[in-house]
């Protein structure tokens, strides 16, 4: 797909109209398009929106996607930002503007998204072995020369499912693989020693339709996770690297692949790569942090390595969900109108940070989350609380993974409430 159909698709989502789609958003701007509401510069909390509404903080978000872009520059790495945070094609366009080599996946189906947006550059960090996927990928990059794919293997059998998935298929180009090194023993995905790595690199050198061109894992899985056992699995990523380009496993490649990265151990991940050796080829270091670009108030706020390394800047947590008391049955309970279905709850509980009435606010003193329901938010209330039935809750949340998949539709707004666009997402 050339920048221009991109840019078209992109534009179209502006064109989409609002109705009963989308949570929250105002229901007498029923039939505008996106572009039209965006134009009216509605105000998140007097221009009809209802409660529950996720918005998303304007220069938070911006500032979350220029400090990892300046992070990952300083670093020497090359930034693909795991898409299946957000699965916005708005955000990803955003974070290719701000310097990202291309976008991190898990699932053909997100693949699918990102390429009908353009994404010209896919890190699948998984191993790929579903045919039809395999297939339709082939397809896509016969046809878009400027389409890179590239994607874990962690098995010999995986190896051979994708190349016989890929025989015959007329590829223009081998697929191009890294084999996964697995964070340790009872770790998720990843060869659990360098003997089956090589063993699975083997099986890539006969492999036709496959190119082995690095190495890569996810230090966030090393069982209990510390400091120094991130800092040694890292040093065996790198390790692998540099023996199998000793060995001449990458022969072929344009460059030697390096990936690890997520949102919470970047600061080991940018000193052990800076340790990679002299190789025979440039090496692409490919950081893949998804959560920062929401950031958030609980998990990552508590695990974030710029808490290690504060003079390199800080994340903002960028989500505020709005939520209305509905009940005040007694006085140390209140209900907000959200519950499961509106807030990530796999992590942490949201935290209710102001209380708003008359269009002023206030911090949520003495309002604790203590349960969710589908639709409910349990909150206990201690005597100084001052929260009554009306008031809109805002909440901070734990996990922006969790937060993103539950609203197709998420409004930004500027520190006064001015809504100036609108994120669509595809889960
Ligand atoms: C393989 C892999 N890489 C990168 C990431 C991104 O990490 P984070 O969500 O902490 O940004 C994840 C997240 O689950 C992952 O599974």
């Amino acid at each position: 797909m050339d920048a221009a159909t991109a840019a078209e698709r992109l534009a179209a989502l502006m064109a989409e109209r609002v109705d009963h789609r989308f949570k929250g958003l105002p229901p007498d701007a029923e039939g505008l398009t996106l572009a039209e509401l965006t134009a009216e510069r509605r105000n998140l909390f007097t221009g009809g929106f209802t409660t529950p509404v996720l918005a998303l903080s304007a220069e938070r978000l911006e500032h979350n996607l220029t400090l990892m872009e300046t992070y990952a520059a300083r670093h020497g790495l090359a930034f693909a930002p795991h898409g299946k945070t957000s699965m916005a094609p708005q955000l990803f366009q955003r974070q290719i503007e701000h310097g990202a080599w291309g976008i991190t996946l898990a699932a053909p189906h997100q693949v699918r998204v990102a390429r009908a947006f353009g994404v010209r550059r896919i890190f699948l960090a998984n191993e790929l072995v579903d045919a039809a996927a395999l297939r339709w990928i082939a397809a896509e990059q016969a046809a878009d020369p400027d389409f890179r794919f590239i994607c874990y293997v962690d098995s010999v059998r995986g190896v051979e499912l994708m190349d016989a998935a890929l025989r015959g298929r007329g590829t223009s180009r081998p697929m191009e693989v890294v084999v996964e090194l697995g964070a340790g023993e009872g770790a998720r995905t990843g060869v659990r020693t360098e003997a089956d790595a090589r063993a699975v690199a083997d099986a890539v050198a006969v492999a036709p339709t496959l190119r082995l061109v690095g190495v890569a894992g996810y230090e966030a899985q090393v069982p209990g996770a510390s400091p120094e056992r991130v800092r040694g699995w890292l040093g065996r990523l790198v390790g692998l690297a540099a023996e199998f380009d000793k060995a001449g496993r990458f022969a072929g490649a344009d460059e030697i692949v390096v990936s690890a990265g997520g949102s919470e151990w970047f600061d080991a991940v940018a000193d052990v790569f800076a340790t990679i050796p002299e190789l025979t080829l440039p090496a692409l270091k490919l950081l893949r942090s998804g959560a920062y670009v929401s950031h958030d108030d609980v998990h990552y706020s508590r695990l974030t390595p710029f808490n290690r390394v504060p003079e390199e800047g800080a994340l903002e947590p960028a989500f505020r969900l709005w939520a209305q008391v509905v009940s005040r049955p007694s006085p140390d309970q209140a209900f907000v109108n959200a519950g499961k279905r509106d807030a990530a709850y796999d992590l942490d509980h949201p935290v209710a940070h102001v209380v708003r009435r008359d269009g002023t606010e206030r911090p949520a003193t003495g309002i604790e989350v203590t349960a969710l329901s589908d639709q409910h938010l349990w909150l206990h209330t201690a005597p100084e609380a001052d929260v009554e039935v009306g008031d809109w809750i805002g909440l901070g949340l734990s996990h922006p993974c969790t937060s993103f998949d539950k609203w197709q539709l998420i409004p930004v707004a500027e520190a006064d409430g001015t809504v100036v666009d609108y994120i669509r997402t595809f889960f």
